[in-house]
């Protein structure tokens, strides 16, 4: 390792030196606190720092101790071990106080020098994995409760961070359950706007009548049953972060009054003329696929590519299933603290199960079973049907023609296509359609194939 040595006189240094030498460490020499400063210096302009500076209790007018002070307040990690004289054990106990990892009283043996050395060095290699450590909790904890660390959770992580302390509008994609309103919450509190309100609106859940006041606000009067003004939600979250959720829900007629906010930042009550500035970060999300509802004439292009301005994706739980473990962890605690009741040990076999699962509801259902797993002591709630596990989500892509098609017909034509496709084989016919041998025989008779 590389020590740096401070010591006052020259035949005591070269001894030392030459010991340290001998036993394959690295030395930087200095004579007094200043010159060991400017070795520091020097070292750390090619990126080098000692692991263990030994320094001498005495050099001249100064001691170790400012030293030592200049170290830890400049956050240089080393480790550091003072040499003090015969019987000055205050000196000791003192540099030990202000953050020395240990101490020999002078005249030392070789393997005494050496094993202060070490245990300096290992001391700080402490510090320095402690304080990685924190960094990484600190971190986590600016992410609120989102779980995970499977590469595509990562990049979102990393997106979340990058766009958190600027004002631009996210729209988060991502199935049901997958945690788009976790991850946008996490975007507020990593913001400056975090002092400020979070004002979450599901789009999907008010009444198309009610919408408009509900989001934009009314002065009292505006409609009949408003006895009072009502402030709305984009109003509310002035200052904030404004959450709409399920924002492919929201009516087609308020998507334009929605824009218009976007585009000028400005509201208008209902039953008022008076235009209010807001300042609030927007943040929509959608389990929907926005481009099919533009296609279908359900959602207006322009608001999308207003609200698209940063996407972000949260992957489902199926294509990150190295995090159902952690997740599993998370759940099971958090819920054994909420109930204060302990959850049964799984078996391997059902874990692996939990692991294979594809998970269609995502964290949501994971986290719902795990609730009625650790309520109910039944690990019946972690079982699965192995025959739902695949026939979720998927669909097989094909679709009706614009003009209908005629059943019979149809049948009959994918029945002779798999034939063909399998020279008239009817085992791996009836297999390539998903039919057992009998159904599909069955309809080779219907239609005399
Ligand atoms: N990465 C995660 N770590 C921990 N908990 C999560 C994570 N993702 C989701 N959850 C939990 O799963 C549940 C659903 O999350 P959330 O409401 O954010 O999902 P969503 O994508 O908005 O779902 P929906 O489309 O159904 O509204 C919440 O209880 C949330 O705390
Ligand atoms: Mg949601």
């Amino acid at each position: 390792m590389l020590v740096l040595l401070v010591e006052d006189e020259k035949d005591q240094r070269e001894l030392v030196a030459d010991i340290l030498k001998d036993h394959g460490h690295e030395i930087v020499s200095a004579e007094s606190v200043e010159s060991a400063i400017v070795e520091l210096k020097n070292l750390e302009k090619i990126g080098q720092v000692p692991n263990v500076i030994f320094s001498d209790w005495k050099l001249g007018s100064l001691t170790g101790i400012s030293l030592l002070e200049y170290i830890r307040n400049n956050k240089i990690n080393c480790g550091f071990v003072v040499a003090t004289a015969y019987g000055s054990v205050q000196h000791a106990v003192e540099a030990v106080e202000k953050g020395a990892d240990d101490y020999l009283s002078k005249p030392f043996q070789t393997q005494e020098l050496l094993l202060a050395i070490t245990k300096a060095n290992t001391a700080n290699n402490l510090r320095l994995q402690n304080s990685a450590l924190s960094e990484q909790l600190s971190e986590q904890k600016n992410l609120v409760e989102l779980v995970g660390s499977a590469p595509c959770m990562q990049k979102v992580y990393d997106r979340i961070k990058r766009v958190s302390n600027t004002n631009a509008t996210v729209l988060i994609h991502g199935e049901s359950g997958t945690g788009k309103e976790l991850a946008a919450r996490a975007l507020h509190k990593m913001s400056q706007r975090h002092l400020n309100n979070f004002v979450a609106i599901n789009c999907g859940a008010i009444p198309e009548n009610l919408a408009e006041a509900e989001l934009f606000g009314a002065e009292k009067g505006a409609f009949t049953g408003a006895t009072e003004r009502k402030i709305g939600k984009i109003e509310a979250a002035n200052g904030g972060t404004l959450f709409l959720d399920e924002i492919g829900e929201l009516p087609i007629l308020l998507q334009a009054k929605l824009l218009r906010f976007l585009q000028e930042n400005v509201i208008v009550r209902l039953g008022s003329n008076e235009e209010i500035q807001i300042d609030a970060r927007v943040i929509a999300a959608t389990h929907r696929d926005i481009p099919e509802l533009i296609s279908s004439n359900e959602f207006r292009e322009d608001l999308y590519y207003r609200l698209n301005v940063v996407p972000l994706t949260m992957p489902a739980l199926r294509e990150r299933k190295e995090d159902i473990p952690r997740l599993f962890e998370h759940f099971i605690q958090k819920f054994e603290t909420q109930y204060k009741s302990k959850a049964p040990q799984l078996t391997t076999e059902q874990k692996r199960a939990i692991y294979d699962y594809p998970w269609p509801g995502n964290v949501r259902e994971l986290s719902n079973r795990i609730e009625r797993f650790v309520l109910l002591g039944d690990a019946e709630e972690l079982s699965f049907n192995s025959n739902s596990t695949h026939k979720i989500d998927v669909t097989s892509g094909f679709e009706i023609p614009p003009d209908g098609l005629v059943w019979d017909e149809f049948e009959k034509d994918i029945l002779q296509q798999s034939l063909d496709r399998t020279d008239g084989n009817r085992t791996k016919s009836a297999k390539l359609i998903g039919l057992n041998y009998k159904q599909f025989l069955y309809r080779l008779e219907k239609y005399q194939l």
